[in-house]
C-alpha cells in the first residue's frame, strides 16, 4: 500500500496508469476488514464479495454488474456515479456476448456521437458521492465514475437473484455471455 501511495503521488498524470480496482478487501489488510462499518444487515448475503477500489484522480469505463448488487461506500474524497437505467444498455454499445460483454466500448464523457449514436437517447442519472454516503446499484444498472483527488471506495458485491435481472435484455446476453465465460475456463 505505501509503494502504491508513493507512486501515485510521484508519478506526473499517475491517474493514467495506476488505479487500484477491483481488489478484494480480505487480501489487501485484515485489519482495514475489521475497521470496515457495513452493517450487519448486509451479512449472510449470497457471494458476498467486499472490494477496494482506491486512487487519484481516478474512474471507471462504463459497465454493468451482469449478475451481481452492489452497495458502494465511499470512504474517502468525493466521486460521481453517472448511471443508466436498464433499458439503456442497448444504447450504450456494448461488448459482444464473446468478449468482455459486461463492458460499454463508448468512452465517456467525450462521447464520439458519430461512431455512438444511440448514446443520444441515455437516460443518465449523476449520483455524486462523499465520504461517509451509501449507494446501491441494482443488477443490470450501467455506470461510469469519475473522481477528484484521492478516493477510496468499498463495494460489497453480491449475488443478484435471478428476478432482479432485466429481461429480455440485457439479462439474455448476461447469462449467455457467462454460459460462453465457463465453457472457455472449463478448456
Ligand atoms: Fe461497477
Amino acid at each position: 500500500m505505501g509503494d502504491y501511495l508513493a507512486a501515485i503521488s510521484a508519478t506526473p498524470k499517475s491517474w493514467q496508469h495506476h488505479y487500484m480496482e477491483s481488489v478484494e478487501l480480505a487480501e489487501l489488510a485484515e485489519a482495514l476488514c475489521q475497521d470496515a462499518p457495513i452493517p450487519a444487515d448486509l451479512d449472510g448475503l449470497p457471494g458476498v464479495s467486499d472490494t477496494v477500489f482506491f486512487g487519484l484522480n481516478t474512474g471507471s469505463c462504463c459497465h454493468i454488474h451482469a449478475h451481481e448488487e452492489a452497495v458502494v461506500f465511499q470512504f474517502v474524497g468525493t466521486k460521481v456515479f453517472t448511471l443508466y437505467p436498464p433499458e439503456d444498455v442497448r444504447h450504450l454499445y456494448f461488448e459482444p456476448i464473446t468478449k468482455d460483454y459486461r463492458r460499454s466500448r463508448v468512452v465517456f464523457p467525450e462521447v464520439n456521437y458519430r461512431r455512438f449514436p444511440l448514446t443520444r437517447r441515455l437516460n443518465r442519472i449523476d449520483v455524486g458521492l462523499k465520504s461517509g454516503d451509501v449507494l446501491y446499484i441494482p443488477v443490470h444498472w450501467a455506470h461510469w465514475t469519475t473522481a477528484e483527488g484521492f478516493t477510496f471506495t468499498l463495494t460489497r458485491f453480491f449475488q443478484a437473484r435471478l428476478r432482479q435481472y432485466r429481461f429480455p435484455s440485457p439479462a439474455f446476453r448476461c447469462i449467455l455471455g457467462r454460459v460462453i465465460q465457463l465453457i472457455r475456463d472449463r478448456k
